[in-house]
């Protein structure tokens, strides 16, 4: 063996929205490089942006003690998208280019971006370009295809779930329907968790068509058989007729439908913010330290990844544009059915 091989030297980014996890991630990935591997770690900020214009500090392993128990990341985050045509001018978009020439100038030998869906595209499409990249899957949404599981979701339903229960309190002493909205687009995962562990009597998702005629009947049931409240757990993304908020769009038609008093609870950033649970803790340092093993071992253009409650890795060009969404005879929501929960439809 040679001894004098080089060090390697390693980028970490993350992108997208923030969740819970992400420092517990940036420090397994950068404690295993540098401990076990003697690797340079290299954190650039506000995700690709960080790349783009080639903003980057040095992390030494002192930087990345503390930092398990943080929420948000210590790089900062953005939703930039060097793929994402820029033609507002019509000039052409040199970013892609821009992040080539300095992730070989800086003399990379690869970089590890922490991120959801359309993180994963974007490392799908460097990954083409001949750059050595790894993926790690975060989001509170838990959408990412090809894992099972996302860093940031448990922490996130979580606080969900608590919120739910503090609902129940006020609506049994008011006897009203209360609907919670918490987040995901395209997405349920969340909505379903936390609706469950909270025991939501009915919960919408953007993956299951709901009727309006239908959760009517599901209350009036509910009110004749004196269960004198109801808990409706909404994920943001359901389809409606408008621009405003699912939840004010369920209040507003069980109110002037039913006469019974309904409240709305739209849980937002909350959701993302604070300290990682100690699950999250444990999976985003599971990934970062697996994500370093892989660079060591050449494993490049792949995203790590649980199947089966085994580690292993996912073609990042197999991940790239795809949703990981509920399916409709996905246990859990069978499951609830049989326990009276209702999906709405
Ligand atoms: O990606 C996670 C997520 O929290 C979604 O559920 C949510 O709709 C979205 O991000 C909103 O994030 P932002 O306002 O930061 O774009």
């Amino acid at each position: 063996m040679n001894s004098q091989r080089k060090q390697k030297k390693i980028g970490i980014l993350t992108a997208g929205g923030d969740c819970p996890g992400l420092n517990a991630a940036i420090r397994g990935v950068g404690k295993t490089a540098i401990v076990e591997y003697g690797m340079r770690v290299f954190g650039f900020n506000a995700g690709f942006l960080g790349l783009i214009n080639n903003e980057y500090q040095e992390l030494r392993e002192s930087q990345l003690s503390g930092i398990i128990t943080m929420g948000g990341t210590i790089l900062g985050t953005s939703r930039e998208k060097p793929y994402k045509l820029v033609k507002e001018d019509g000039s052409e978009n040199d970013k892609p280019e821009k992040i080539i020439k300095n992730y070989h100038e800086l003399g990379l030998d690869c970089v590890v971006c922490i991120g959801g869906n359309g993180t994963m595209q974007t490392a799908n499409l460097l990954s083409q370009e001949g750059l050595n990249v790894i993926g790690i899957p975060k989001t509170i949404d838990n959408d990412v295809w090809g894992t099972d599981i996302t860093f940031g979701f448990d922490s996130a339903v979580q606080i969900a779930t608590d919120a739910i229960d503090r609902l129940h309190t006020t609506a049994n002493s008011h006897q009203r329907v209360m609907i919670i909205e918490v987040m995901g687009h395209n997405a349920g995962w969340l909505a379903l968790y936390s609706g469950l562990a909270g025991g939501g009597d009915i919960i919408l998702l953007p993956e299951i068509n709901f009727k309006i005629k239908s959760i009517i009947k599901n209350i009036e049931k509910r009110y004749a058989r004196k269960k004198p409240y109801s808990i409706i757990v909404v994920a943001e993304g359901i389809k409606k007729p408008h621009n405003k908020s699912a939840a004010s769009y369920i209040a507003k038609a069980i109110q002037s439908k039913t006469g019974i008093e309904t409240r709305e609870t739209v849980l937002g950033y909350i959701q993302r913010g604070g300290s990682p649970s100690s699950m999250d803790r444990i999976l985003a340092t599971h990934y970062g330290a697996f994500a370093a093993q892989c660079i060591a071992e050449g494993r490049f253009g792949t995203m790590v990844a649980i199947r089966n409650n085994e580690i292993e890795t996912v073609p990042l060009n197999e991940v790239g544009g795809k949703l990981k969404l509920i399916e409709s005879d996905f246990t859990l929501v069978q499951k609830a059915r049989k326990m009276g929960v209702s999906f709405g439809d």
